[in-house]
């Protein structure tokens, strides 16, 4: 008899700048692969050309800001494409798809750091992405005075100011109390092997299956 097909899951990270989301879902994604599971990782705003041009729009810095409505829609429009051209199918042929970013960095930053609605966000979000709701979102907790101090990439997001970053880190943790069930916050100030530990063992049902 074949094997069972493996079910595919959706796992997504979050964090303010610093947190060291790419560090941890290299080394979760390794742990998983080292388990047979068919892992795909690909991060927000970005995934697909067309994402990925839009992220150069979104990130370089500008002689003059972007409306925040524009900045909303753009982010939401990389996240469209993505979803129908990677995440979806990665997910329909069985893989666990490891993503760094999603919606809740929308609500984050520009629903309560920018100061948009964030019930409004949410709307755009959820149709650009056609309804696709993670499975588990991991929030890479920490002080983002110390996590501005760690992010070196200078793009736009991380010239705000820390009020800017402290209503991001406020905003995801609002998000994560609101739906405990589907969220798990590790504090990302630890070293890395026990954060790498802790986000393994909040998704072990998710990731480990083969
Ligand atoms: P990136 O260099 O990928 O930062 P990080 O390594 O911290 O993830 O840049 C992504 C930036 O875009 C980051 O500052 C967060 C921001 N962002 C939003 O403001 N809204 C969004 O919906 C997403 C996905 C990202």
């Amino acid at each position: 008899m074949s094997p069972a097909p493996a079910t595919g899951a959706f796992v997504v990270f979050e964090g303010g700048e610093g947190a060291g989301k790419s560090t941890v879902i290299a080394a979760v994604a390794q742990h998983c692969r080292d388990a047979g599971r068919d892992v795909v990782t690909t991060r927000e705003p970005g995934g697909t050309p067309t994402a990925e041009a839009i992220r150069d729009v979104l990130l370089a810095p500008t002689a003059e800001p972007m409306s925040d409505r524009c900045e909303a829609l753009l982010f939401a429009a990389a996240r469209a494409d993505h979803v129908a051209k990677v995440i979806r199918p990665a997910i329909g042929r069985g893989a666990l798809v490891l993503c760094d970013r999603f919606v809740d960095s929308s609500l984050a930053y520009q629903g309560f750091a920018r100061g948009l609605d964030v019930a409004e966000v949410r709307q755009l979000s959820r149709w650009a992405c056609d309804g696709l709701v993670p499975d588990l979102t991991i929030v890479l907790d920490l002080d983002p005075g110390v996590g501005l101090a760690r992010a070196r990439d200078g793009n736009r997001m991380e010239a705000q100011g820390l009020e800017f970053h402290r209503a991001v880190r406020a905003g995801l943790l609002a998000l994560a109390a609101e739906a405990p069930s589907r969220y798990a916050v590790v504090d990302a100030g630890a070293a890395l092997p026990a954060v790498v530990a802790a986000a393994l063992a909040a998704g072990r049902s998710f990731m480990e299956q083969p």
